[in-house]
């Protein structure tokens, strides 16, 4: 195929001993910050995507124009194509993978429940149906999410806290995910780490997260709601920024063991483990509308309503000592500084001219690439 030339150019290590990884989701928004941090440091990676218009793919093509830039290339297809995964794997001998694509967002599923199934389940079953026949088997490292605390509110949440009440089919999907990786474990000796990440946001985000939307709104002059409990008490998230779930990813393919494949020449245990990566510092909705009314110098029109029964949940809140003692994963960024540099981004990208909003030297942050 014509993208093999590129496809072994583009995965093979520039460091010593460095990692050759496969990303899905590479055109997505972590899954992009992800690459361009492995690629920048020296390991091979090669990108996966379909491109799918859950949300506005062009987004996705300057997130791909961006990661062309610095040598790192995306293949165009879906997790549920078995001959392409297994080209790619004939193709290179990936030491990792980094699996980030999934369907993302909560809300979402209840008007298409269909997509979840086929890419949070049926895509990750059939990644791992390739990695496990892989030579050698690539550590995989993969991308869970709070949400499968679900209901529990009792934060902050640790990893071995319930898992049994997901609010949406996405939550469901996510759990499901973690029950599937035990199993290829178990069977296969594949190595696998699940991250659960928590409301992550900043530069190059995703169009359907509320902070996302709501800067369009507040800009627009639209009015935008802000859900409460039903016994009226605000809903909090622990808003997590890039640029440290970056380095949890980072961590987490870093202390990552080798599989040990199956059969009978099995050295221990193959290596499973699922941590939380979230910013220990849960904030109310109200809160964030309020930093970025400050940052945009516009008064947003709220409305407070009673939240729907729509598949969020009402609190979350990550103790992350177990990141930290493995791979010292330890956030750094609190709110307002990172949602600084995400309207430093979007007024960039979007090209909005306004005299209102705060000047690049009050923003305080450095370039949309950073
Ligand atoms: P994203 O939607 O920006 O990225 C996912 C990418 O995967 C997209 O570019 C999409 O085109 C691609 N994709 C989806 N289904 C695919 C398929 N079947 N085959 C190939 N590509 C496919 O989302 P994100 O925010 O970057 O999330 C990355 C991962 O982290 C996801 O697994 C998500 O569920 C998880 N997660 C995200 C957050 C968050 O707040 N952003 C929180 C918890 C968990
Ligand atoms: C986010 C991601 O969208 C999921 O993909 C991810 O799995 C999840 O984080 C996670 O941590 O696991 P969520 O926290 O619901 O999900 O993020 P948003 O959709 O951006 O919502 C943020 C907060 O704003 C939530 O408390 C939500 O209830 C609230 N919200 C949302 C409003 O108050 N008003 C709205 O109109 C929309």
């Amino acid at each position: 195929a014509a993208w093999e030339k590129q496809v072994r150019h583009s995965s093979t290590p520039r460091r010593p001993n460095g990692f050759s990884i496969l990303v899905t989701g590479a055109a997505g928004f972590v899954g992009s910050h992800c690459s361009l941090a492995l690629k920048k440091r020296g390991d091979g990676v090669l990108g996966l995507d379909n491109f799918n218009d859950y949300y506005d793919p062009s987004l996705k093509r300057a997130r791909q124009k961006l990661l062309s830039k610095h040598q790192v290339f995306i293949v165009e297809g879906d997790l549920n194509d078995a001959p392409l995964l297994t080209k790619l794997f004939d193709v290179v001998p990936f030491t990792h993978i980094l699996h980030l694509a999934a369907q993302a967002g909560v809300r979402y599923a209840m008007q298409n429940p269909q997509s979840y199934v086929s890419s949070n389940i049926a895509g990750f079953v059939n990644l791992l149906e390739v990695a496990k026949t892989a030579n050698p088997q690539p550590a995989i490292v993969w991308a869970s999410s709070s949400s499968v605390y679900g209901l529990n509110t009792d934060v902050p949440f640790s990893e071995l806290d319930r898992t049994d009440q997901p609010a949406s089919l996405y939550a469901a999907t996510k759990k499901a995910g973690e029950e599937i990786a035990h199993t290829y474990n178990h069977i296969y000796g594949l190595s696998l780490t699940g991250l659960r990440f928590f409301t992550v946001y900043g530069p190059w985000g995703r169009p359907d997260m509320a902070y996302f939307f709501f800067t369009k709104d507040i800009l627009q002059g639209k009015s935008i709601d802000i859900y409460q409990t039903q016994d009226e008490k605000q809903v909090a998230r622990d808003f997590t920024f890039i640029d440290d779930v970056v380095k949890g990813c980072v961590g987490a393919l870093d202390t990552a063991e080798k599989s040990t494949g199956s059969g009978g020449k099995k050295k221990g245990p193959a290596q499973l483990r699922v941590y939380n990566l979230g910013n220990t510092s849960p904030v109310p909705v109200g809160k964030l509308v309020s930093i970025l009314e400050t940052l945009l110098s516009t008064k947003a029109k709220k409305h407070v309503v009673k939240m729907p029964r729509n598949g969020d949940v009402p609190f979350t809140h990550a103790n992350v000592t177990l990141a930290y003692k493995d791979f010292g994963y330890k956030p750094t960024t609190d709110l307002a500084t990172g949602l600084r540099k995400f309207v430093k981004w979007y007024v960039s990208y979007y090209g909005i001219q306004t005299t209102k909003l705060k000047k690049d030297s009050e923003l305080n942050v450095g370039t949309p690439e950073d």
